[in-house]
């Protein structure tokens, strides 16, 4: 008896070897802090700052678009700029050709100005995980008119893995319902009040009629008849990748980050499923009212949220 639980147990420890042998060590957590270059790159953030002002004034869409790739990086493997890998032959098909982010996704001339300025200044220090984060909260404190204004720990490492089933598996379409919003914001440890609160990002930017053209052919949805009025004028009856034009995402301030998202929301004057999704349950309507009505609420706790999605 006891020779056949010293087997079970060689047994056992040899499975265990074999694993520790044919699993790669899990990727090291960075431990995030504030002011991470202080010493190693002292103006690294201004850098950042001055890249993202520079393109805002040339295109403040430009500053939609680097919030959103905060957004689609970070839902992907983490926060670790694996969203700016182009095709490789080894890779054919990373991140950044997925449908969510291909041709959609602007910006990316951005980081790269930015990145270029560092490594003139500091080589090889500032991470492009962190350039990534530092930008969208720049390009929030610029739209918003420097009311979204938040510090952000940095020291991001980034990746070398980016696929195009990740991004299709974790970023949530617009045709999701508020189940799905939740289940794929929970997946990355944000929830509900961060889901409803980082959504206010579609209160600027644009979106191609291809992302919301089920919402305004037949049968009708709940948008309002009037928007959605005018924007059959706007968007082609069947839009495919040569014929796709694209719409403001709030037509009363269109450049301008500020909570009129949530008076749009409560309007039924929202482009996606997943925007008129918050009002389908009372929690997340409370949230919109609270939003819309309180003022300077949401400023403040959009800052939070992109602090906590940038951990991610
Ligand atoms: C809740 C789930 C979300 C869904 C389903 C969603 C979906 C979309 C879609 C379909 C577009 C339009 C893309 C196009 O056709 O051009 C868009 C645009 C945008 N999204 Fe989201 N999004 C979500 C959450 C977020 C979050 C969390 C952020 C940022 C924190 C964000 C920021 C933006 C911005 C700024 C734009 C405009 C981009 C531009 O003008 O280039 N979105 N989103």
């Amino acid at each position: 008896m006891a020779r056949f639980g010293a087997l079970i147990l060689a047994a056992l420890l040899g499975a265990v070897a074999a694993q520790a042998q044919t699993t790669p060590p899990p990727a090291p957590r960075p431990q995030l802090r504030f002011g991470f270059y202080k010493h190693s790159c002292p103006p690294a953030e201004v850098i950042v700052r001055d890249a993202v002002r520079n393109a805002i004034i040339a295109n403040p869409g430009l500053g939609a678009g680097l919030i959103r790739m905060a957004f689609h990086d970070c839902f992907v493997q983490g926060c670790d700029a694996s969203i700016l890998l182009d095709p490789t032959p080894a890779n054919l098909r990373p991140e950044k050709v997925s449908g969510p982010n291909f041709p959609s996704m602007r910006g990316f001339d951005v980081i790269d100005a930015a990145k270029a300025a560092l490594e003139r200044f500091c080589p090889g220090v500032v991470s492009c995980a962190d350039v990534v984060q530092f930008a969208a909260r720049d390009a929030a404190f610029f739209l918003s008119g420097f009311r979204v204004d938040y510090k952000l720990p940095a020291g991001r490492l980034d990746g070398r893995v980016s696929l195009e089933s990740e991004a299709l598996a974790f970023l949530p379409p617009p045709s999701f319902n508020l189940s799905e919003l939740v289940d794929s914001f929970k997946v990355k440890g944000l929830d509900i009040d961060d889901l409803v609160v980082l959504s206010g990002s579609h209160t600027i930017g644009r979106s191609h009629c291809s992302s919301f053209s089920d919402r305004i052919s037949m049968p009708p949805s709940d948008m309002d008849p009037g928007m959605a009025f005018v924007l059959k004028g706007e968007c082609p009856a069947n839009p495919n990748f040569t014929k796709d034009p694209t719409v403001v995402q709030d037509f009363v301030t269109p450049d301008k980050l500020d909570n009129q998202y949530y008076k749009n929301v409560l309007k039924h004057k929202v482009l996606f499923n997943s925007d008129a999704a918050l009002l389908t349950s009372t929690q997340t309507a409370r949230k919109v009212v609270e939003n819309a009505f309180v003022r300077g609420r949401w400023e403040k706790k959009f800052a939070k949220a992109m602090v906590k999605m940038a951990a991610v």
